[in-house]
């Protein structure tokens, strides 16, 4: 507890490499009082992503990281946990960030790293995935948050939500559907970290009855 008696607010980093809105949404929901945490660090692969200009104009710290000019993944990954040490930060939240982040670095942040993806995982990991869903055929399709294990899409899920899918949909008509609930998904899954007790049996997050806020 902090001396108001608060709980203390879990510091995030936000890792993306483009437009940002899930990173907004979670802005958003910390704004409203309905995410007991503060962005410290948002970091993007990408110097010229529209999500890192987002976070300087909100007065977030904000740094780019592009791998081009690293030497190797390691050298870039380890520029990327000197700045995740250096600003403290305790969860990492990987937000459209579109590098894939090796077995060693995971590690450093174990069951403290979350992802979002646009389909209902196991199906459709990797890229594309809403294109994936409409190429093949299925019905429902969703968002889901998961924390990030060494797998690409794999860790075990915390939140899923689902949408139909239309005969008629295009990818990029389905990804708009599937974004709408991924802003929602984001924030409730992490509110759920933080505020609930629960622990990772076998491959389930099992969440325990939540704390007072
Ligand atoms: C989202 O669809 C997310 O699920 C995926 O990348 C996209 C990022 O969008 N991992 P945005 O940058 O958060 O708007």
């Amino acid at each position: 507890m902090s001396r108001d008696g608060a709980p203390p607010r879990a510091r995030l980093a936000v890792l993306l490499s483009g437009r940002g809105s899930n990173f907004l949404a979670l802005q958003a929901a910390i704004e409203r009082g309905d995410l007991p945490a503060r962005i410290v660090l948002v970091v993007s692969d990408q110097a010229e992503a529209p999500g890192l200009k987002a976070a300087r104009e909100l007065g977030l710290r904000a740094v780019a990281l592009p791998r081009r000019g690293e030497p190797s993944r390691e050298a870039h990954e380890s520029k990327l946990l000197s700045a995740l040490a250096e600003a403290d930060v305790e969860w990492v939240c990987l937000a459209g960030y579109m590098r894939l982040l090796s077995a060693s670095f995971v590690a450093r942040y174990p069951r403290r790293m979350v992802n979002i993806h646009p389909s209902l995982l196991p199906a459709f990991p990797g890229l594309h995935a809403q294109a994936q869903a409409v190429e093949h055929g299925v019905k429902v399709s969703g968002c889901t948050v998961h924390l990030v294990d060494a797998g690409v899409d794999s860790g075990p899920i915390i939140v899923q939500r689902a949408v139909p899918v239309y005969d008629s949909d295009s990818p990029s008509e389905l990804a708009n559907r599937i974004l709408q609930q991924e802003h929602k998904a984001y924030p409730e899954a992490l509110r759920r970290l933080l505020a609930q007790r629960w622990e990772i049996v076998g491959r389930r997050v099992v969440f325990a009855a939540e704390k007072n806020l």
